[in-house]
C-alpha cells in the first residue's frame, strides 16, 4: 500500500463477492483461522450476502479501488433469545495485513452493531492467532475461555478461544435490534 492509495470502508455489494471469496478462500486453504476446508463458491457467498445484509453489516475495505479486507456479523446462535448477540468475522488480504485495515473495518462494524441495538459481539479465534487476538483486544474483547482441541485441520488439533465484547448496558426488556441503515 503506498501513501497515495485511498482507503475506504463501505458496504459490500454483490460485485465485491469474487474478491471477498478470494480473500476468505486463501485463509481457508492456507490457515486454520477458518475451520472450513472447502472453498466458498461465489454463488454461496452471494446468497449469504443477499440473505443477511439487511440484518447485519457486511463491510469491505478498499485500497486504491481494490477490495483488500472484509468484516461482517452473523447470528451467534439461531435460537430467538440470542437475537441481541452477534458474531463478528474479519479477514484482510495477506498483502495488506498489519496496515490498520482490520482496525478500520472493526471500528465501523462495532459502531454499527451498537447503533442497531446489539448487546454483545462474540468472536471465535483459532489458537494460535496473535494478530487476531491483538485486534480483538484492541477493540475491548475479552477471552472468556477456550474450547480445547476444537478442530483438526492441516495435520494439527486447534483450540478455539471464545471472545466477547459487551456493547451496551442491559435493557429489560431489550428493544428489537434495528435493521442495517445504509
Ligand atoms: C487478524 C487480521 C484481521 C488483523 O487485521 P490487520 O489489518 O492486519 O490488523 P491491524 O493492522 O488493524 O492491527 C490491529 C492490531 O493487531 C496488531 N497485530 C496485527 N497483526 C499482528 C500480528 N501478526 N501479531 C501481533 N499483533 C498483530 C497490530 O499491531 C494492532 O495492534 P495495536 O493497535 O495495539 O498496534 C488480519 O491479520 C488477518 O486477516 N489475518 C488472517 C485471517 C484471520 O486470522 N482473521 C481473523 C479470524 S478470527
Amino acid at each position: 500500500m503506498s501513501t497515495s492509495d485511498a482507503v475506504a470502508v463501505r458496504f459490500a455489494q454483490v460485485g465485491d463477492v469474487p474478491a471477498i471469496c478470494g480473500i476468505v478462500n486463501h485463509y481457508i486453504a492456507e490457515s486454520s483461522s477458518n475451520f472450513r476446508t472447502e472453498p466458498y463458491s461465489v454463488e454461496e457467498w452471494a446468497d449469504q450476502l443477499a440473505a443477511a445484509a439487511d440484518r447485519f453489516p457486511y463491510l469491505v475495505a478498499e485500497v486504491g479501488g481494490t477490495v483488500a479486507g472484509v468484516a461482517y456479523a452473523s447470528p451467534w446462535r439461531p435460537k430467538q433469545a440470542y437475537a441481541w448477540t452477534a458474531e463478528s468475522t474479519v479477514y484482510v488480504s495477506p498483502a495488506h495485513q498489519g496496515l490498520g485495515l482490520g482496525s478500520l473495518l472493526y471500528a465501523e462494524l462495532l459502531k454499527r452493531l451498537e447503533q442497531q441495538g446489539f448487546r454483545s459481539v462474540m468472536a471465535q479465534i483459532t489458537q494460535p492467532n496473535p494478530g487476531s487476538e491483538a485486534l480483538h483486544e484492541r477493540f475491548g474483547f475479552t477471552l472468556l475461555g477456550s474450547i480445547r482441541d476444537a478442530g483438526y485441520k492441516h495435520g494439527a488439533w486447534h483450540g478455539v478461544g471464545i471472545w466477547q465484547k459487551e456493547l451496551a448496558p442491559l435493557a429489560d426488556p431489550p428493544a428489537p435490534t434495528a435493521p442495517v441503515e445504509r
